[in-house]
C-alpha cells in the first residue's frame, strides 16, 4: 500500500501506531517547525555544527538515534550546512533508472519487461528480480557519470575533512562510478570487496547453450565492489582525527587493521522477510562498514539512499547517531517497521558484527 505523503502530526500519530515507537515529542514533536535540530550529533573535538532538517515540512520519522526524511536526497542536501557529516556508507540507484516510478510499477506488478528480472533458475529455486545493468544505453550511462558526479560534489561540500564515504556498486559500472566521484573532489581510497555469490553472469550463450557447452557469456559473479572515497584532511591525519573524529577507519581490533576483503552472503530470507525492499543489504556486512567508518566511535553517519533504512539500523545497533533520506513513499512507510527490526536482528555468523 503506498503512504500517502503527510507532515506533521497526522503522520506522527499514524506512524508511531505503525511502528510502536511512542508518538511523544522525541519521535516528531519538531516536525511542525520551521527548523529542526538534531539532538543527538555526538562532539568531536571541535564542535561540529549539528544537522538541521531546514525544511520543516519534510516528513521525518525518529528510531533510536536515526532520523529517516521522506524526500530527495539532492534537495536535503543542498539545505545541509557544510561540514557536518563525518561517514556515509550508501547503496545508490546505479541503473538511475530501476527507482522510477515506471520501474518501479513494472516490478511491483503493474506493468510488463523493464530492467527488473527474476534471473534463470537452475535449480528450481525461485529468485528475486535484479536490476539489469546490460540494458543500460550509452546516453544512461553518461546520465550514471554526470549524478555520480553530482553526488560526490554534493557529499563533498556536507562531509568533515577525513570522513568517508563508502557506495555500494557493481562490476559493471564501477568505473564510472568511481572516476566520477574522483572528478569531484574526493579523493579515492580503494574497493571494499564483498565476497557474495550473487545470480549475475555465470549465463550460458542464449540459444546456443547445447552447441557451446563450455562456453560462460559473462563470469558468474562473487563479489560486489563498494568504492571507497574520503574527503581531503585538514592537516596530517592524527590533526584531522583530534579536530574532526575523522580521517582514518576504525580498526576491528588493535591487533587487526579493517580489510578491504568481507566475506559475506546474500541476504537472507529471514532478514528480508523484516525489511521486504528489493535491494536490502545485510546487516551483518552493514555493520562492519559502519564501524569502521567512523574511527573513534563518534559523529554522524549518512545514507542519503536510505530504502529500508538498513545503514541506520545497522548505525543504531551500534550505538551510532544516523541520517537517511528515502524518495520513495513505499520504502519510506516500509523502513518505519523495518528499522527497529534490522536493528535487534542477529547475526550470529559474523564475529565483528554482533
Ligand atoms: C539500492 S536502494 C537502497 C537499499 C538499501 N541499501 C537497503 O538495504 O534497504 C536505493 C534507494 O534509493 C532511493 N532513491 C533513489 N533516488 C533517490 C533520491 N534522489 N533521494 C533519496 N532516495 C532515493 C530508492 O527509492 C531506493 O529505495
Amino acid at each position: 500500500m503506498m503512504m500517502e505523503l503527510k507532515t506533521g502530526i497526522e503522520m506522527q500519530s499514524e506512524t508511531a501506531a505503525r511502528t510502536g515507537l511512542s508518538a511523544s515529542p522525541d519521535l516528531f514533536g519538531e516536525l511542525a517547525h520551521d527548523q529542526h535540530q538534531l539532538r543527538s550529533v555526538p562532539e568531536v573535538g571541535a564542535p561540529v555544527q549539528p544537522v538541521e532538517a531546514h525544511t520543516g515540512k519534510t516528513p521525518m520519522l525518529c528510531s533510536g538515534k536515526a532520523r529517516l526524511y521522506h524526500g530527495d536526497c539532492f534537495h536535503w542536501l543542498e539545505a545541509c550546512p557544510a561540514n557536518s557529516i563525518h561517514a556515509v556508507v550508501t547503496d545508490p540507484p546505479y541503473g538511475l533508472v530501476e527507482y522510477t516510478e515506471a520501474e518501479q510499477r513494472k516490478l511491483h506488478g503493474g506493468g510488463k519487461g523493464g530492467v527488473w528480472r527474476v534471473p534463470p533458475s537452475y535449480d528450481g529455486h525461485k529468485r528475486s528480480p535484479l536490476p539489469r545493468f546490460t540494458t543500460l544505453r550509452q546516453a544512461d550511462l553518461d546520465h550514471m557519470t554526470q549524478y555520480f558526479a553530482h553526488l560526490g560534489a554534493t557529499l563533498a561540500r556536507v562531509l568533515v575533512p577525513g570522513a568517508h564515504v563508502f557506495v555500494a556498486s557493481n562490476p559493471l559500472v564501477c568505473h564510472l562510478a568511481a572516476s566520477a566521484l574522483a572528478s569531484s573532489g574526493l579523493e579515492n581510497r580503494g574497493i571494499i570487496t564483498r565476497l557474495v555469490m550473487t545470480m549475475r553472469g555465470g549465463d550460458r550463450p542464449k540459444n546456443a547453450h547445447e552447441e557451446f557447452p563450455d562456453v560462460t557469456v559473462m563470469p558468474r559473479s562473487m563479489a560486489e565492489p563498494w568504492l571507497l572515497f574520503r574527503k581531503p584532511l585538514e592537516g596530517r591525519v592524527q590533526d584531522n582525527l583530534r579536530k574532526w573524529g575523522t580521517g582514518g577507519l576504525r580498526r576491528i581490533s588493535q591487533q587487526r587493521p579493517f580489510g578491504d576483503v568481507i566475506k559475506s552472503h546474500p541476504t537472507r530470507p529471514s532478514e528480508k522477510r523484516l525489511a521486504p525492499h528489493p535491494s536490502l543489504k545485510p546487516q551483518a556486512f552493514l555493520r562492519q562498514l559502519v564501524c569502521a567508518a567512523l574511527p573513534l566511535g563518534k559523529g554522524v553517519i549518512l545514507d542519503p539512499f536510505a530504502g529500508s533504512g538498513a545503514t541506520l539500523a545497522a548505525a543504531n545497533h551500534l550505538g551510532h547517531a544516523s541520517i537517511g533520506i528515502e524518495i520513495s513513499a513505499r520504502y519510506f512507510e516500509l523502513a518505519s517497521v523495518a528499522i527497529p527490526r534490522l536493528e535487534a536482528f542477529k547475526c550470529p555468523d559474523t564475529p565483528n558484527s554482533a
